[in-house]
């Protein structure tokens, strides 16, 4: 049988059964395969919030921190680091043994202009840049040493024209710089698992130049060892097979896969395809905003298949795959609310507004029965 149907065949299986054997929560039934992470917001990590406490102690035994170590909120200025939230994310991840993620350390997005401002004015020179780039790595991964276990190192320096990211990371350190964002988060932890994460590489146009950075990354020395799919989707896109093709080659590479971000927007989105670009931003319009009050059945179901379709593959692939983490805990907190169209109702996650496993929930748990 082709491997599209039977995933197909396997994920609509999962959503017709009835609800899966009670094996207690995500996590349990994916435990001989990979962890099942959820990004946390700042109110979760300081434990304002019971609702997704008790989805994350029932479902996931590993944490994503959704915006509190980007560089804007730990190291606001050039010698202002700010731990508080992010010594109680990682204290949370301790006291429950969850696989703790640290995200991120080279973006293009939410880092401080004065990074790449210069002393005299004008753009930092490339040696002002790495300066502050090696400060930062040391600083941050090394007051995490031991205790997080994998570092989003490098994040979406592919664009979606398929060519390197014109970032001022990229325009004033060049590669050597992502080069060496690696190496010194390799010394700062050298046990940590070191990531490059990327959105839409499932597009083969994106993908080859996802797979031709990395292979040009290990050449001159840099020590990634795992590659994050980032699994911004929608209902219809990408085709799930380019999912499948995407893992088997990284894998080929010889590096680990983990999907990092994974969601799945079921709301209406004129011509914008598979990005996950935060620069993006469309106009409200109530027709773009169906619905409010809830999500029809059918709907529904589809969204539970397409989760299930996404888990059916990474299990395919459970000898590279290290980790399913999804973007959120409920719809409640999804960014798809404010994007790419501020203020719409989404229902991208696995849990409702009230906290409610989806139907969703339990495919996921029936793929990993079957
Ligand atoms: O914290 C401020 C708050 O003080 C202020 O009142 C409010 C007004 O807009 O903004 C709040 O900050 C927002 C922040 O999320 C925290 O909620 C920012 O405006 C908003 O832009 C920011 O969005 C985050 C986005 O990254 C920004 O880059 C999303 O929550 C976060 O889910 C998203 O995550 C990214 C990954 O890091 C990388 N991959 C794509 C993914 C989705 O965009």
């Amino acid at each position: 049988m082709k491997l599209k149907t039977m995933l197909i065949g396997l994920a609509a299986a999962a959503v017709i059964s009835t609800p899966a054997m009670a094996v207690g929560g995500l996590k349990d039934a994916y435990k001989d395969a990979f962890v099942i992470g959820a990004a946390l917001n700042s109110g979760e990590i300081m434990g304002n919030n019971k609702l997704a406490d008790a989805i994350v102690a029932k479902h996931f035994n590993s944490i994503s921190p959704e915006n509190d170590l980007k560089w804007e909120n730990i190291q606001p200025g050039p010698e202002r680091y700010n731990f508080t939230v992010p010594d109680a994310y990682v204290a949370l991840g301790e006291k429950n043994h969850f696989y703790t993620v640290g995200h991120v350390l080279v973006w293009h997005s939410q880092t401080p202009s004065w990074v790449f401002e210069g002393k005299n004015g004008g753009p930092a020179t490339k040696e002002e840049l790495l300066a502050r780039l090696k400060d930062h790595i040391f600083t941050v991964v090394g007051r995490y040493k031991g205790k997080i276990k994998s570092w989003d190192v490098v994040n979406e320096v592919v664009g979606d024209d398929g060519k390197m990211r014109q970032s001022p990371w990229y325009k004033i350190g060049g590669e050597e710089l992502f080069v060496k964002a690696f190496q010194w988060a390799h010394e700062a932890d050298p046990a940590a698992e070191l990531t490059y994460n990327d959105y839409n590489i499932e597009n083969p146009n994106k993908r080859a130049e996802a797979l031709a950075f990395v292979k040009r990354m290990k050449a001159a020395g840099a020590p990634i060892t795992q590659v994050g799919i980032q699994g911004h989707y929608t209902l219809d896109v990408p085709d799930l097979k380019l999912l499948d093709d995407t893992i088997s080659d990284f894998a080929k590479l010889g590096v680990k896969i983990a999907i990092t971000e994974l969601d799945i927007d079921v709301l209406p989105r004129p011509n914008l395809g598979a990005t996950a670009d935060v620069a993006v931003h469309l106009a409200e319009d109530p027709k773009l905003n169906p619905y409010v009050h809830g999500l029809p059945e059918a709907v529904q179901q589809k969204l539970a298949e397409r989760y299930a379709t996404v888990f059916a593959i990474c299990l395919k692939h459970k000898d590279v795959i290290t980790r399913v983490t999804l973007w959120g805990v409920t719809d409640a907190d999804t960014w798809h609310n404010g994007w790419p169209i501020p203020n719409r109702t989404a229902h991208s996650l696995l849990f409702d507004r009230a906290g409610n496993a989806k139907p969703a929930v339990d495919a996921i748990i029936a793929v990993a029965q079957h």
